[in-house]
């Protein structure tokens, strides 16, 4: 084994499956701006569309939310410029290198994602084969680029585990160093940003009820009603990170108010412990369309423009082939295929 050293490249995604909520901006699209900034890291973000075809997606449905996810990366300080912006289906490496590792991943691997088990629910026999496959498109997507970080909320941090796992294997069949170890980056008091009808459950593009999440494109006075109505209990707010315990909701409130101020949650208690839900709310909410409303607003401007996004994402795609497609290539050449 040649022991290989990878440059400090980022990749991550997200699926366009429906409205974009707070949780995807603190959870992910905030820090990759962070990371864009970083001389460090080589970054490349994308839209994962073929991931989202893994449940049903309305064609025109799913060609809006491209777009929306794309203007939500830009709006919010991506630069096509300074990173790699693209939607998945461009970039044949994906689908290619997915089954090459579909045939290095273990069902028994598999068997153990959570994400699909509670997507799948009692379901198991009547979900898309994609659905259950999924977790190794997403290693391919990582791999394709041998990317060395994969900035995610907490949600996905198994599935980048399982990258590292498909990875170990193939360079371990192989006799070779080829696949680097990606390292999840989860770091921040918003990774996992919850319902706010019910802190036990995460804020989703899906949920049931709108009230239960706050999407990019909520305008000022929903962003102000959702939090005004988020359930919470009637205590005050406590000084310390200890008095939060057992009272998810009320943590929750405090983790995004962290997430948009760029500070901690000790700091937000530092501030506001003692304090009210009356005084605690409108803050956040004050909080929330200030950062939400510029990047809103400028979505919404890139929607009307949807050539220009087409265009953008078109040019990353090219991009991203020039990085991807020789890996795929060596990887076929290490695995004996005749091309
Ligand atoms: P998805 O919308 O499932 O494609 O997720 C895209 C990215 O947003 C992933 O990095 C997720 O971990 C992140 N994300 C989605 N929902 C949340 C949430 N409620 N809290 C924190 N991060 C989230
Ligand atoms: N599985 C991720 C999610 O549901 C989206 C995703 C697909 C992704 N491919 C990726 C994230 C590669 C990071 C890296 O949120």
């Amino acid at each position: 084994m040649t022991d290989q050293t990878f440059t400090p490249r980022v990749f991550s995604g997200i699926k366009p499956s429906g409205g974009l909520t707070l949780g995807n901006y603190l959870g992910a699209i905030k820090r990759w701006v962070e990371m864009q900034e970083d001389p460090t890291y080589e970054t490349i973000f994308c839209v994962v569309d073929m991931h989202a075809i893994t449940v049903w997606q309305d064609p025109a449905d799913l060609t809006r939310a491209t777009r929306e996810v794309a203007a939500a990366m830009i709006a919010s300080g991506i630069d096509p410029e300074k990173s790699v912006l693209f939607n998945q289906c461009r970039v044949s490496a994906h689908a290619e290198l997915g089954w090459l590792l579909n045939c290095v991943a273990r069902v028994g691997w598999m068997n153990r994602m959570t994400q699909f088990k509670d997507k799948a629910g009692k379901n198991t026999e009547k979900v898309s084969l994609g659905l259950y496959a999924y977790p190794s498109l997403m290693a391919a997507d990582i791999l394709a680029y041998h990317a060395t970080h994969v900035p995610v909320g907490e949600d996905q941090k198994q599935h980048v585990e399982l990258t590292r796992d498909i990875a170990a294997k193939f360079n371990h069949d192989y006799g070779r160093d080829f696949f680097p170890m990606t390292d999840p980056v989860i770091e921040g008091p918003a990774m996992r940003v919850m319902n706010l009808r019910d802190g036990s459950k995460k804020m989703s593009k899906s949920g049931e009820s709108d009230m239960e999440r706050i999407n990019m494109l909520d305008d000022a006075d929903t962003i102000a009603k959702k939090i005004k109505k988020a359930r919470t209990d009637p205590e005050a707010l406590p000084a310390e990170m200890d008095g939060l315990s057992g009272r998810p909701e009320a943590r929750n409130l405090v983790n995004i108010y962290a997430g948009l101020a760029e500070t901690t949650s000790e700091a937000v208690l530092g501030e506001f412990g003692g304090e009210g839900w009356g005084k605690f709310k409108p803050a956040l909410a004050e909080l929330a369309v200030e950062k939400l409303a510029p990047i809103s607003d400028e979505m919404r401007r890139l929607l009307d423009a949807p050539d220009e996004l087409d265009a953008i994402m078109a040019k990353g795609a090219e991009k991203a082939a020039a990085i991807a497609n020789p890996i795929l290539e060596e990887t076929f050449k290490i695995m004996g295929f005749v091309r």
